[in-house]
């Protein structure tokens, strides 16, 4: 397994640009199946999550072939509808061939995702809307068994926002049988995408980027061509890293990214001290003489993102004060605490909620990733402590940040990959 080498404290400037995002393309790539014929999906990241679902895309027949960030599918040869537990176990998102399967074959074996790092990731919602739009569902051996003759439309009222579920969902009522509304939708940037890809198709959705869906089913949709939104997480890890262990006077420009999806992370890194020109499509930080203590609470978009939680308690690990992080999506995301408490940082925990005491300086350390925005949490702490910090297990990493050594590498910090080892 990889680890990285960190050699701390660094100045950080210059210009990165921000790849597609993750989580649309993990949307994008199972809507595919809805309509048989070529796709082309522009801008899609090179991530070990892309290649997870491309492979499970294959399995069921789909051709699927890459040119740079260029991804080609063809969903003509479609013929087996199962997700294995093989490839369920690895990324959670392969539940989002569920609805699409369902859709368009009336048929899926797909299997239960498991936990994760930080505990259970239940599916529920995902299978009462399945329930709701007609399909007849067993829990078999790990396994969601479903069957139905054709989806007809509902109204599905989710009582917690999913972005998943209301994925999984859209996409099996684009085919239904007359009228799904869908309450409390998510309404996350990567959800909005993957609604207008639907909409390109030809399926008839309303209230696109509200959190009510109202979708028209069609009898059939047709493949086309899209350009994957940029992805707003690895922009925000970036201005972290810029507020972090930014070179005093000079600014780390975030390109390609839309700004409009960072929601509050922008006034938030604002309130910590760091100055921001915010662009049409970049974002430019200059740190914060002084790091300030900001609290922060995750909440649904566009609250203050849930994927940025561990990079945001990174930086107010060196804040001149004590903040209070609040975790309301999953209670007990905090792997990366008592990693980053190795480096010295002053955290303490109870329930889903992070007190933490800054402190004037982090030592670097061996420290082991967990899951991927822990991973990126470690690896901001390490850009700003003082010494030497092995990042291990950096496969988390390459899950969710194309070539994040390189781009950090070319903003001036000293990051290098070690393979092989234990670690
Ligand atoms: C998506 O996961 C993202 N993954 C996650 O990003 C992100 O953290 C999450 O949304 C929240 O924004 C992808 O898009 C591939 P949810 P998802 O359904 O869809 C509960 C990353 O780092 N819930 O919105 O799985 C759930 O437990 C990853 O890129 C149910 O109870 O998240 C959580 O508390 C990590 N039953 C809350 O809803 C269900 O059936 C929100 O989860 C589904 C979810």
């Amino acid at each position: 397994m990889d680890k990285f080498v960190i050699r701390g404290g660094k100045p950080l400037s210059g210009t990165v640009r921000v790849s597609g995002a993750k989580n649309a393309t993990l949307a994008l790539m199972p809507a595919t199946i809805l309509a048989p014929g070529s796709y082309t999906l522009h801008n899609t990241p090179i991530l070990r999550d892309v290649t997870t679902m491309s492979r499970l895309l294959e399995s069921m027949g789909s051709a699927v072939s890459r040119e740079r960030h260029d991804l080609r599918i063809n969903s003509a040869g479609i013929s087996r509808f199962e997700a294995p537990y093989e490839h369920v176990k690895k990324m959670r998102a392969s539940v989002y061939v569920l609805g699409p399967l369902l859709a368009r074959y009336g048929q899926a074996r797909v299997s239960l995702p498991g936990g994760c790092a930080w505990g259970p990731r239940p599916v529920n919602l995902h299978i009462d809307g399945m329930r709701k739009l007609g399909a007849a569902i067993d829990l078999e051996a790990g396994y969601i068994v479903a069957t139905v003759k054709k989806f007809k439309g509902a109204r599905i009222l989710f009582d917690i926002s999913s972005v998943g579920a209301t994925g999984n969902v859209m996409m099996a009522a684009v085919l239904a049988k007359g009228t799904t509304v869908i309450e409390n939708a998510a309404m996350e940037p990567e959800i909005t995408s993957l609604a207008e890809f639907l909409t390109n198709m030809g399926a008839q959705i309303d209230g696109i980027g509200s959190s009510t869906l109202e979708i028209e089913g069609v009898d059939e949709l047709h493949p086309v061509d899209f350009t994957t939104i940029p992805d707003r997480i690895e922009a925000g890890t970036f201005l972290i890293a810029g507020a972090v262990a930014g070179k005093q006077g000079a600014k780390i420009r975030v390109e390609e990214c839309n700004p409009r999806h960072l929601g509050v992370v922008t006034s938030k890194l604002e309130d910590a001290g760091a100055k921001l020109e915010i662009g049409p499509d970049f974002v430019a930080i200059e740190p914060p003489d002084e790091i300030r203590p900001v609290n922060v609470t995750t909440a649904i978009y566009s609250g203050f993102p849930t994927d940025m939680q561990a990079q945001w308690i990174a930086l107010m690990s060196l804040a001149a004060g004590t903040s209070i992080i609040t975790e309301s999506i999953y209670f007990d995301r905090f792997t990366h605490v008592p990693e980053l408490s190795r480096l010295g940082a002053n955290i303490a925990l109870k329930k889903n909620v992070a007190t933490v005491i800054g402190v004037k300086e982090l030592v670097g350390a061996k420290v082991m990733s967990t899951d991927l925005r822990a991973s990126a949490s470690l690896i901001l702490a390490g850009l700003a402590a003082r010494g030497t910090t092995e990042v291990l297990r950096v496969y988390h990493i390459d899950r969710g940040y194309e070539s994040i050594e390189k781009k950090l590498r070319d903003l001036g910090a000293d990051i290098t990959r070690r393979s092989g080892g234990e670690f």
